[in-house]
């Protein structure tokens, strides 16, 4: 009679916690590797977020660079939830910041086909996460285990946006990765990011031609790098050129540490970047990262830190039908403490 009790009590007590779980949503909150296995019929969400990733980089090499940048710039602001891919007015992508942000149109691709494999099961804040891992494996930078299991926001206001300005001193980036979690170290290795892609010619114009008001080229600048990029980018231009990042032209579209190499020499083009390598905390840093080759398996890992900043998971946030729209905004109720 006492073990039935017993064991009465004990289902009461597992079915209460079950519900309270549930209820709170806490029980499947961490993010984690394969979150969707078995969870969209029978398709392979991943493989089918790789396949559209490698057709558009296949038509466009450039978009691998911005659909990476894109998961930094969405995960910088109230956390990787698909915030800066909301349309609107005063949405986060219309922020000055974000002007030169693409890969939008991928990930709408991406999603489309995921809603016809399986409907409202697919965040889109995950297919950023997984098209930025396939876009650094399609260039060459290996493959990392990507963690999913994010849910999508239903706030995006162009006024939350406060992301490093490239002119930024290492201290003060440092201050704003730390204020997400991030160390000094997983932040130099994350802007080494900029080992793929472009700048334009506005984000460097002063460092070419009236350094800090000096009317004369930032000297951290290799001079023979100066002229290259003043024939590109000429004083006053109207047109906004794009200039590689990583000044070994060979590897504009190739993952690897050239980066780091080139700013050693004096060849970063963002300010930022050039910092990187002057900076007593980060000199010795970069040092190793140009002459190692752990670069592209130390940035996935530091990649699998930014994807988890600030996430929605559990039953927090949605999962959008659209990336572009919200499915609802829903009504701040008394049991909406968690989400
Ligand atoms: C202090 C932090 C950072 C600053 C100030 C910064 C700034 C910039 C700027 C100014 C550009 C050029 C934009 C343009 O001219 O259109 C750029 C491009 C880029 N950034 Fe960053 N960035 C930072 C961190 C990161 C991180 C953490 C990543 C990736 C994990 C990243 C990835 C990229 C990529 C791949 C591009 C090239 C984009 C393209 O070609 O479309 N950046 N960044």
């Amino acid at each position: 009679m006492k073990i039935s009790m017993a064991v009465a009590a004990a289902a009461f007590y597992l079915a209460l916690g079950i519900i309270l779980v549930n209820f709170t949503g806490q029980c499947d909150a961490a993010l984690q590797v394969g979150f969707y296995n078995r969870k969209c019929n029978t398709r392979n969400v991943e493989g089918i977020v790789f396949s559209v990733v490698e057709r558009r980089m296949n038509e466009k090499k450039g978009i691998g660079a911005a659909l990476i940048r894109l998961h930094f710039h969405d995960c910088f602001v109230k956390g990787c939830d698909a915030s800066i891919l909301l349309d609107g007015d005063s949405s986060e992508k219309n922020a000055t910041a974000n002007q030169s942000v693409g890969g939008y149109e991928v990930i709408d691709e991406a999603k489309g086909l995921l809603e016809e494999a399986c409907e409202g099961v697919v965040s889109c804040a995950d297919i950023i996460a997984i098209a930025a891992r396939d876009a650094v494996q399609l260039s060459g930078g290996g493959r990392y285990d990507v963690q999913t299991g994010r849910r999508d926001g239903i706030e995006s206001l162009a006024s939350n946006v406060d992301l490093p300005s490239p002119s930024s001193s290492v201290p003060q980036s440092a201050d704003a990765f730390k204020k997400k979690g991030i160390s000094l170290e997983d932040m130099v290795l994350l802007l080494g990011g900029h080992t793929i892609g472009f700048t334009h010619c506005s984000f460097i114009e002063d460092r070419l031609y009236n350094f800090g008001g000096s009317g004369e080229a930032d000297p951290t600048m290799d001079p023979s790098l100066v002229e290259q990029l003043k024939v590109v980018c000429p004083k006053n231009s109207e047109a906004d050129a794009a200039v590689s990042l990583d000044r070994n032209l060979a590897s504009t579209f190739i993952f690897d540490n050239s980066f780091f190499n080139q700013t050693k020499h004096r060849r970063g083009v963002l300010p930022i970047d050039q910092a990187l390598a002057l900076d007593p905390s980060t000199t010795n840093m970069v040092d190793n990262l140009a002459t190692s080759n752990d670069f592209p398996a130390r940035f996935g890992q530091a990649m699998v830190k930014l994807g988890a900043v600030e996430v929605l998971t559990g039953q927090r946030g949605e999962i959008r039908k659209s990336c572009r729209a919200v499915v609802k905004n829903k009504p701040r109720s008394p049991f909406s403490l968690f989400g």
